[in-house]
């Protein structure tokens, strides 16, 4: 069996209350906070930037996972580094230099990563996968929560997941597969036996009911 991960996305916390939600995730066991950055230029929706960031990392140990949906990428890399993000990723289509917004993230001490869009091509990380730590799969359009998980993520994991293996196989790094969107406890099994290892959950975490053990309940689920 493989490392999982369960990573709870803010998008789908109370914002008048994230300090209390994080450390809620935490205790709940997650094992990343998803940080969803939007601009209202790459995605047609507006969030949260490096000053929350930096207001949630007081208030978690936990690694902090910061997808970003903005476009240009490169100014927010350094903002997000210093705001004690771990790991970043951001949609190839949105850099006009990928290699080297990859480098940038790196350079800055962050784990740095790919994120796909339904119909974007895996091709985008052929070259650059030694230096790649995540490949994420969005299995919804980027943009909002709470929407149906796409099925045509699944062929699409298990091609990642080969190319991630043969990789490793060569002698790379080991990169972590991330999948995030309509993510849920029935059908996390299905998108682990794709190849996933890393599962964003937003409504699911953040909508679980209290009579059903609140958060912890639904991350015990979902590890399950
Ligand atoms: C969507 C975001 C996701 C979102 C997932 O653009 O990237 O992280 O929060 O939410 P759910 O789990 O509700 O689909
Ligand atoms: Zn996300």
């Amino acid at each position: 069996a493989r490392d999982i991960r369960i990573a709870p996305s803010l998008l789908s916390a109370d914002f008048a209350r994230l300090g209390e939600e994080v450390r809620a995730i935490e205790a709940a066991t997650a094992d990343l906070v998803h940080f969803d950055v939007m601009d209202n230029h790459y995605v047609p929706n507006l969030t949260i930037g490096p000053m929350v960031c930096e207001a949630v990392r007081r208030h978690t140990t936990l690694p902090i996972d910061v997808h970003l949906m903005v476009e240009p990428v490169d100014a927010l890399v350094p903002l997000f580094a210093k705001a004690g993000a771990s790991i970043i990723t951001f949609h190839p289509e949105a850099s006009r230099h990928v290699d080297r917004t990859l480098a940038l993230i790196r350079e800055q001490g962050c784990q740095a990563g790919l994120v796909f869009n339904p119909a974007t091509p895996l091709d985008w990380a052929t070259h650059v996968m030694d230096k790649l730590d995540m490949i994420l799969i969005m299995s919804v359009n980027p943009g909002f929560g709470g929407q149906q998980f796409i099925e045509a993520t699944l062929p699409k994991l298990r091609e990642a997941r080969q190319r991630i293996d043969a990789h490793a196989a060569r002698g790379g790094r080991p990169i972590r597969l991330e999948v995030d969107g309509g993510v849920k406890a029935d059908n996390i099994a299905r998108i682990a036996r794709a190849g996933a290892d890393t599962f964003v959950a937003g409504s699911a975490v953040f909508g679980a009911p209290d009579p059903d053990g609140g958060y912890r309940g639904v991350i015990a689920r979902l590890r399950e």
